[in-house]
Order: structure tokens, then C-alpha cells, then sequence
């Protein structure tokens, strides 16, 4: 058990952000949790039921879009882990992210994220917190030419041409990486990247079961349909949330670990995934079968998440808990 150090996890009441204090805590770790709303009442119980949160778990109002208001939750900790960047799918006005023209997508998708990623590195300076992990995700590891293994040195998007195509939501990711490592480097900070895709298991909130990793099994576990109509012929990169949190614990804890790293325990076809689902759920509303064959899954290279010593939960395994989990119905 550390029972020393401070942590501060930026997004404590996200999918991501909450596991990652929830392991923190199990470790010994106290944590300074932040939210936009400390005192939110459908948030803030949840956290401090977490063990050992009453004891270390001190949660802070911070808002992104004003970089000064991370000062607090700041002081005095080793490392910031930031995770308060969900993916912006819309323009100001409400007009879809992908309907929206370069210039305008570039200033109300990509550049908030950047700025506001800045603005809470640029707090973490000033109060001499030398190590970050960012949570990223695989919408910047699409390069324009497709690679036959990804590595998290050859698979990086280029925002330029995301943004050309109109993929804001997917370019705000690798130019907030950049963003952060130029600022990293010029600041003498220790920065890990964390890449995951769709995270399942048991989770923190509520709110959660309705966010974009959680929405389809709380969904087929409730009797409402998936979200496709049809089982698709491609694949989806997956992990169980907490292994996901392990990671971004084992990278602050590795002085060395710096650069990138998949968050994924692998790329698994959409096919095998509702065939695992309907071991637990017989009687859910499945999409239609996939027509044809299941195209090959996207192949990783792991060396670099193996680095870190998690041991990660099988995709079947994830599944299992996921829906043991949903039948304890955990909110009622
Ligand atoms: N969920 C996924 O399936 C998934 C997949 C791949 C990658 N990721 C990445 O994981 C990261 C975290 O995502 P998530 O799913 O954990 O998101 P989430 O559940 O929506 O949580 C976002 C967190 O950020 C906080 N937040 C939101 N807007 C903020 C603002 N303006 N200022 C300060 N804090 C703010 C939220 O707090 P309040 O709302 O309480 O203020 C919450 O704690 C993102 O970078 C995302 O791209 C997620």
C-alpha cells in the first residue's frame, strides 16, 4: 500500500476517470477526483462509496475551459491522469461534428480539446506535477495507409487529413496528443498515452450505462435492441474497464513508461461478440446475422502494453462479468 502520494485523476465521474480512482484508492493512493460539479448529487455518492473514499478521496470542481480552476486539485500531487475529454460529436449550434465545414469544425471540435488539454497540463506545470497519462483512444491510430500490424509508433492518424474528410471527432484526439507531448517535452514532463476503444464491465455511475461502451449491453440486458440492425462484418477493438485503469496506473508507476500504448485487449469481429453476448442474454434482441463472412479483425502489436505487466481479461471473460454484473442490477 502507498499511503503517501496524491494523485489526480481530471474527469473522476467518467467511465474511464472513475476507475481509474477506484484502482488508485485499492492501491493506497489518495485522490484529488475533479468534475465540473463536485457536489453533483447524482454523481458524487457513487465516488465516495468507493472503498477507502472517505479516507482519500477528495473531489474538486474544474472546469476545462478555464485551465486555472485545475490549480487546487493539482497541488501536491505526483502525476495527473486526464480523462475529461469525451469525444465532441457536435458543432455549437448542435449541427453533427461531421456535417460541419473545416474552419468551423477545426474551432469547435478540435481546438477546445487541444486548448482545454493545455490549459490543465499548463496547471499541472505550474504546480510541479512532472508525470501525466492522457487518456487518448484508437480514433488517432487510423493512418491514411492501412498497416498490416499496428504499433503505436505506426499507427497514427493524420489530423490533416481526418479534418479534410470531416472526421473531427476522430482528428481532436491525435492533435490533443500532439499538443500534450510538445508541451511535455518543452516542460520536462513524463507523459504516457493511453489509447483504448470500447471498455465494458462493471462501472462506477449510473450514467455510465448510457455512454457509448456500456450503452449496448445495458441495452440488449434491458429487452431493447442493439444498436445495429444487422451484425456487421467488422471487428471492435474491446477491454474490461478496470484492466484499462490498471494500465494507466502501471504506466505512472513505471519511471520509464512514456510515449503511447493500446488500451485494448483486442480486436474481436462484431460476429463473436453478439455470440458471446447471447450466452447470457438468449432471449435479447440481436441484430440481423451478418451476411457473408466476418472481414479479418485488426491485428496489434502488444509489446508495449505487455511492458507494463497488466494482465488483461479475455474478451469472453470481459463479456461474462459484464452481464453477471447487469443481472445484480447494481443501481436498484
Ligand atoms: N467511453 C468510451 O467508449 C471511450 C472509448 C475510447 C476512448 N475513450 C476516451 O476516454 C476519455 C474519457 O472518456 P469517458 O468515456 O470516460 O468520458 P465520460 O464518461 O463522458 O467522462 C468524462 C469526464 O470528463 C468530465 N468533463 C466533461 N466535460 C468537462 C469539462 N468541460 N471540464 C472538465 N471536466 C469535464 C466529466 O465530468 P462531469 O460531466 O461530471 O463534469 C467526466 O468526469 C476520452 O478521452 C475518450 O475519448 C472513451
Amino acid at each position: 500500500m502507498n499511503d503517501a502520494g496524491i494523485l489526480c485523476v481530471a474527469g473522476a465521474s467518467g467511465l474511464v476517470g472513475s476507475q481509474i480512482t477506484k484502482v488508485a484508492l485499492e492501491k493506497g493512493y489518495h485522490v484529488h477526483g475533479t468534475m465540473r460539479d463536485a457536489d453533483d448529487k447524482s454523481k458524487r455518492p457513487h465516488l465516495m462509496a468507493l472503498p477507502g473514499a472517505e479516507e482519500r478521496l477528495t473531489l474538486f470542481s474544474a472546469d476545462t475551459s478555464d485551465g486555472a480552476s485545475f490549480d487546487a486539485p493539482l497541488e501536491g500531487a505526483d502525476a495527473v491522469f486526464i480523462a475529461c475529454f469525451p469525444p465532441i460529436y457536435h458543432g455549437k449550434d448542435g449541427t453533427p461534428a461531421r456535417e460541419l465545414d473545416r474552419e468551423r469544425g477545426f474551432r469547435e471540435v478540435v481546438r477546445p480539446v487541444r486548448d482545454g488539454c493545455l490549459g490543465v497540463l499548463e496547471a499541472a506545470n505550474r504546480q510541479g506535477v512532472g508525470n501525466v497519462v492522457l487518456c487518448s483512444s484508437t480514433s488517432s491510430t487510423n493512418p491514411p495507409e492501412p498497416v498490416a500490424v499496428k504499433t503505436e509508433e505506426n499507427a497514427v492518424s493524420d489530423p490533416e487529413k481526418q479534418m479534410d474528410d470531416g472526421k473531427f471527432t476522430a482528428a481532436e484526439k491525435i492533435v490533443m496528443e500532439r499538443a500534450a507531448e510538445e508541451f511535455c517535452d518543452a516542460h520536462d514532463m513524463r507523459l504516457a498515452i493511453m489509447l483504448p476503444t470500447m471498455m465494458l464491465g462493471p462501472v462506477v455511475l449510473p450514467q455510465h450505462l448510457e455512454g457509448a461502451s456500456m450503452e449496448m449491453p445495458a441495452r440488449l440486458y434491458r429487452g431493447e435492441n442493439a444498436s445495429h440492425d444487422r451484425v456487421p462484418a467488422g471487428s471492435m477493438s474491446l477491454s474490461h474497464v478496470e484492466d484499462v485503469a490498471k494500465l494507466f496506473l502501471a504506466a505512472y508507476e513505471a519511471p520509464d513508461a512514456r510515449g503511447r500504448y493500446f488500451a485494448v485487449y483486442d480486436s474481436v469481429p462484431w460476429q463473436n461478440i453478439y455470440a458471446e453476448i447471447v450466452r447470457y442474454v438468449p432471449d435479447a434482441q440481436l441484430p440481423a446475422p451478418l451476411e457473408g463472412e466476418p472481414e479479418e479483425p485488426t491485428r496489434f502489436d502488444f509489446t508495449r502494453r505487455d511492458s507494463l505487466g497488466v494482465t488483461m481479461r479475455s474478451v469472453p471473460e470481459t463479456i461474462r462479468e459484464t452481464f453477471d454484473w447487469l443481472k445484480s442490477e447494481p443501481f436498484s
